[in-house]
């Protein structure tokens, strides 16, 4: 049996998704930006990064190479202020939020966006 949530057509609306962005090699502060997410799209918050990635900003720096089943562990993002695996977080109709806020995962380096050096950890 996948542990992969399906993706539920029909589902109204979209979700508001707020990423805070930096770009610290260039010494840009971090900033938020919104984005919006249909949810008809997205089954968990990997699909949303990739559906952000793919067709509203392919400037947002994320992980694209991940096994998207639990094995490789680079999919850690900050969702809602906590730390999720972003492969087996389900977004559907039981989220009762219509906003979403992710950051990196917090106690690592930033490189970019979303993106953390999992090797340089931080206080
Ligand atoms: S994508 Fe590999 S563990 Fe989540």
């Amino acid at each position: 049996m996948s542990n992969r949530p399906e993706i539920r057509n029909g589902s109204a609306g979209v979700f508001k998704v707020r990423i805070r962005r930096s770009n610290p090699a260039v010494g840009e502060e971090p900033y938020w930006q919104m984005y919006e997410v249909p949810r008809d799209k997205v089954a968990r918050l990997l699909d949303v990064l990739e559906y952000i990635h793919d067709h509203l900003d392919p400037t947002l720096a994320c992980r694209r190479h991940y096994c998207r089943d639990l094995v490789c562990n680079v999919c850690f993002i900050n969702y809602q202020n906590k730390p999720r695996m972003s492969c087996m977080t389900p977004l559907n109709e039981t989220i009762a939020e219509d906003e979403i806020v992710l950051e990196p995962q917090s106690g690592y380096r930033v490189i970019r966006d979303l993106v953390v050096d999992f090797l340089d950890k931080i206080d």
